[in-house]
Parts: structure tokens; sequence; C-alpha cells
């Protein structure tokens, strides 16, 4: 058998963590992986290069000479730098937001890529869009597609995590901890906006692991007069109470820019102690958390062995508590057809999805209890 795997759409730290497990996993049954550079686009252009290679390699290749201390030769090994990148941030394949491939006529060609290639299947990583382009390639052309979930936005359905999530918490609450230093030094607020597009996820999770004061996500649906009066009433009360500092943590789909909410409290708040922070792309760099290396690593094992069991037109869900979705030999790892992902993807950014509600009552829930 000879498998692709490609990363697309934004990078998610973890993305080179299943890299590497699902090049592993395959070099041990010896299946040849090869990488596909730029998602979509460089599938569209045939660039591939090979991630797993044969264990009895000449002399010069990475592995010959080593010592193999299994009883049983491996049947392949994995190229060098796979081997080192499991921690890395970003990916090492590249990836792309690929214009070509929205078109029937550029998956058509990437189908045919394939199929001169002789590849058996791709495993795709990546977030909506790359898992929709997965779908298409397995409806349109009948190639076999497993999706792994990474997009730091955690806005997939059907999984309760996406790669690159823990890491962007990680280093959001970093930064928050960092901010709200400087800001209790000057017993200022600051008002710290975190990607994740349309989804809130990510503004909601570090809000309550930073001891923030209050949250803003679009999914609330708050006007901008809304807003700029429910912060200015929370950073009165807050340093009112004798706070030292009080924190914002802002969720980029809430469209009004940090610099007009800054100018906008200022002025509502005589003096002058609103500051705002936008992390912006630092949130999606970085190295791998552990959390992030060991799904990524356990949802690629299955995703090799959805291949072998003929469960392919599916993704990998880390799914511990669910009884739903196709039973993997993992309990925490769950296989969901890719329409039904797709489905559920599209009601959690509508915000309709059942996760979605349930994450938005928890947090009116606790509203009252962040700024305490
Ligand atoms: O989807 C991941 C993400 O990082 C979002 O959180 C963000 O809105 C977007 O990608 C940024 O995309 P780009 O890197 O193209 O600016």
């Amino acid at each position: 058998m000879k498998l692709a795997v490609l990363t697309s759409g934004g990078d998610a730290p973890g993305m080179n963590s299943a890299i590497r497990a699902t090049a592993k996993v395959c070099a041990g049954r010896g299946v040849a992986l090869e990488g596909v550079e730029l998602g979509y686009e460089g599938l569209i252009d045939g660039r591939f290069r090979p991630l797993t290679l044969a264990a009895d390699a000449p002399v010069g290749s990475p592995r010959a000479g080593s010592t193999n201390i299994d009883a049983r030769p491996p049947v392949m090994t994995v190229e060098t730098d796979v081997e080192r990148c499991g921690g890395w941030g970003g990916t090492i394949l590249g990836s792309a937001r690929s214009e070509r491939f929205r078109d029937a006529e550029g998956r058509r060609a990437a189908a045919e890529v394939l199929r001169a290639r002789g590849t058996d299947g791709v495993i795709v990583i990546g977030g909506n869009g790359s898992l929709t382009g997965a779908l298409h390639l397995a409806r349109e052309h009948g190639v076999r597609v497993v999706g792994i979930p990474a997009s730091i936005d955690n806005d997939i359905g059907c999984t309760s995590m996406s790669l690159g999530v823990d890491t962007a918490l990680n280093t959001i609450i970093d930064a928050c901890d960092r901010i709200a230093d400087t800001a209790s030094a000057h017993r200022r607020a600051f008002v710290i906006e975190v990607m994740g597009r349309d989804c809130g996820y990510l503004a909601m999770a570090s809000a309550i692991a930073a001891g923030a004061d209050a949250v803003l996500m679009r999914e609330q649906g708050r006007s901008e007069e809304e807003v700029v009066t429910a912060l200015e009433r929370t950073i009165r009360e807050g340093f009112d109470r004798g706070k030292l500092r009080v924190l914002v943590i802002k969720s980029e789909g809430v469209r009004i820019p940090c610099t007009k909410l800054v100018r906008e409290l200022n002025a509502r708040i005589d003096g002058d102690h609103v500051r705002a922070t936008v992390l912006g792309h630092v949130v999606r760099g970085g190295r791998a958390s552990y959390q992030d290396r060991r799904i990524a690593s356990r949802l690629a094992f299955q995703a090799v062995e959805a291949f072998s069991n003929d469960r392919t037109g599916t993704m990998v869900a880390w799914q511990p508590s669910e009884r739903d979705g196709i039973a993997t030999l993992d309990p925490s790892v769950k296989l969901f057809p890719l329409e039904r992902v797709i489905d559920v993807t599209r009601a959690v950014h509508e915000g309709t999805s059942p996760e979605m509600q349930w994450r938005l009552a928890m947090m009116e829930r606790v509203a009252g209890v962040l700024g305490v």
C-alpha cells in the first residue's frame, strides 16, 4: 500500500506530531508514505516527497549503519527530519489555502496526479475547509481519504479537540499572565484579542484558565454598544472592588477593533487606564504541547488503521466520553463519516450545535463569577 499525507489551511501545533506518527505507523507496517508539500496546491502540482524509507537504505542514507535493538528488523524507517519534527510548530510539509482546489477542475487534476502516482489514499490534516476538500475528492473521484482534525479554532464538528488547541491555549494563558503582571503594576485594564476566526472557544477556555474578568465572543450576539457598556461596567466594578488589574479576553470574531474599544472605554472611564494587545499569529506558533502530541499520535495511528479496515471517507476524532461515532481500538478515538463532520461543523459555526449551545449556556452561568 502507498499513502500520502498533506497539511492544509491554517497550520496548527501538533500537525508535525501527526505527520511523524503517521510515518512511523506506516513504516512499521511496510506502507510507503509520501508527504505532499503545500496542501492541495502541492497535490495539484505533484509536489511529493518520501517520508518513509526502505530500512536497508544505501550508505549515506540517514539510518544506514544504525543498530536495531528490536528483534524484528523494521520493514521501513522514517526520513530524518520526520523523526525530529514531532514537537516542532508549523508543518514541515508547508500548508496553503488553495483557490484552485475549490474548483472541480482543480480537484480533477489532483485526483489524476494521485492515480498516476499509484497512491492508494490520502490522509488530510487540517480544518473545516481542508476536510470539505477531502470529502469532495472522495465523492467526485473515489479517492480514499481519512481526515485528522487540526485547527487552533476548535470549530470542527464531532471531535472534542482539534490539534493545536491545547498549545494555543497554553500560549494564550502564558501571554495573559505576562500582561497581568504589568497591568497590576499600573492598575490597568487590558483587552486581549485572541484568534479563533468565528469560533469563541479559545477566548472562552482561556478566559477561565487565565482568571479573566470577562470574555467577548461573536456567539454572544452583542451589539457594539452592548459590548462597550458591558466592559465599562466590568472595569469600573473591578477597580471599585480593589482589583489591581482587569483582563478581558476578546475573540477575533467580535469585529470591533481593539483600538476602537480602547478609545471608547478610555473616553468613558476617567483616566487612561485601558490598553489592548492583539496576540494574533503568536497564538498559532510554538512547539506542540504534550497533550497535542499525544492526541496527534493516537489520531494518526487510527487514521492508518482506517485504511487497513476499509473505513475511509471518515475523520478520526478525539472523543473520550462520547458513545457516538464508529469505535476504534483506542477508546478515546472514534471515526465519523466526513459528511457528518461537515454538517456538524456548519452547526458549530451557526451556533446551533448542541456542543456550542452548551458552551454558551455555561459561559452565561460563569459570567457573573469571572469578574469577582
Ligand atoms: O483558522 C486558523 C486561523 O488561525 C484563525 O484563527 C484565523 O482567523 C486565521 O486562521 C488567520 O488566517 P491567516 O493566517 O491566513 O491570516
